[in-house]
């Protein structure tokens, strides 16, 4: 398997030496007074906290570490297809995928009327962005950034868009193909 944990370290550790680069000073993991609304899964939530604490871990002292999505991280198949139950079940759900030999996880989310995915990654600085189902946005907690369920830039600091996916029901299945 190209990439699992060790790459999410990886590429937070990236993040925060970018952060650490360009003097950044946000330490800005998921916290009880900053919680991810509707996002909160008990299998996996302590999982996702642990590994955005690992980066803030490894940089304390240092420099700040990257926020981190704590939705529940699903392997696609060598298809790039996940399960379309399971943690996806109602609009305002959201998963990452690992895609087969894709670095960066992918986040995908439901609708009302569909599913929608994007690169997970923050342009700006690394952090990974969420979808809020009241504004039917995706928000990095970081900064502030904000983009369209397409991955355009609403509102920076980032400038870039996000990589943009798309999702395609198959039968029982969510295939997973870059835009
Ligand atoms: S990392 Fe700065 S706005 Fe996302």
């Amino acid at each position: 398997m190209p990439f699992g944990v060790g790459g999410e370290k990886r590429r937070i550790l990236r993040a925060v030496a970018e952060n650490f680069a360009t003097g950044a000073d946000n330490c800005l993991a998921p916290t009880a007074d900053r919680p991810y609304p509707d996002l909160m899964d008990a299998s996996s939530t302590r999982r996702e906290f642990l590994i955005g604490c690992a980066g803030c871990a490894l940089a304390a002292g240092v420099v700040g570490c990257s926020a981190v999505n704590p939705a529940p991280l699903v392997e696609a198949d060598a298809q790039g297809s996940v399960p379309r139950a399971g943690h996806l079940q109602k609009p305002g759900d959201q998963i990452k995928v690992r895609l087969p030999d894709v670095a960066d996880p992918v986040l995908v989310w439901r609708t009302p009327q569909g599913f929608g995915a994007a690169s997970i990654v923050c342009t700006h600085r690394g952090s990974e962005v969420h979808f809020t189902p009241e504004s039917g946005t995706l928000d990095c907690p970081s900064h502030g950034s904000q983009f369209d369920q397409g991955g355009k830039v609403l509102q920076g600091p980032a400038k870039k868009p996000l990589k943009p996916y798309q999702v395609i029901v198959d039968g029982e299945r969510l295939k997973i193909r870059p835009a």
